[in-house]
């Protein structure tokens, strides 16, 4: 089997990277991480995939200023230059433009911290809890051109419990996450032409 070639875009901790640099590594995984890409210079990921031996490259926004074309042409030189295949987005906070979206369609996934179409955006667990939520979540879904609106490819749920804090519930969804997405990038890569 080939192992399809794995980009992974952050912008923190990368967490989610690291789960999937790990899962890449086994022999039956139809993918492999081998590159990571921020937008932050000094995102706490970049070392972590640097440790794993996975090629870094920071791409600061702020360097293009008001240039998203031109910030997002970068991203793409470099997934190139990488022989990428397919992109996971991982923890990227920022809103990618129809060109790069449209670039990769079919070819780039992301995670989110919730149970899709249910809390699009920021603050997830806080309106999770204050909505009064039994259950809580995460979602893998394909990228498109609306902010986390892609087709939902994945989902796992995870208990409220009556004393969580948005920080708790983070971490019990977190957990989720990293089983969730290996599962789903290596099914997706299954599927590729
Ligand atoms: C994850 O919880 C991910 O779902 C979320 O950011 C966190 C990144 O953590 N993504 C979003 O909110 C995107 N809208 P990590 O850097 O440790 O993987």
């Amino acid at each position: 089997m080939r192992k399809r070639r794995v980009a992974v875009l952050i912008s923190g901790a990368g967490s989610n990277m690291a789960a999937l640099i790990d899962a890449g590594l086994a022999p039956d995984t139809a993918f492999e991480v081998v590159l990571a890409v921020s937008n932050i210079a000094n995102a706490g990921g970049l070392a972590v995939a640097e440790a794993k031996g996975v090629a870094v490259q920071t791409i600061p926004h702020a360097a293009f200023g008001r240039d998203r074309a031109a910030h997002e042409r970068a991203i793409d030189e470099a997934l190139k230059a990488h022989g990428v295949e397919m992109v996971a987005l991982a923890g990227y906070m920022r809103v990618l433009t129809p060109w790069l979206v449209g670039g990769w369609r079919g070819r780039m996934i992301n995670i989110h911290p919730s149970l899709l179409p249910l809390y699009p955006g920021l603050d997830t667990h806080a309106r999770a809890l204050a909505a009064g939520d039994a259950e809580a979540g995460c979602t893998v879904h394909g990228v498109t051109e609306g902010v986390d609106e892609g087709p939902i490819l994945g989902q796992v749920r995870v208990p409220v419990l009556h004393d969580d804090t948005p920080a708790s519930l983070a971490e019990r969804v977190k957990t989720a996450e990293h089983r969730l997405y290996p599962r789903v990038l290596h099914a997706v890569c299954n599927t590729l032409d």
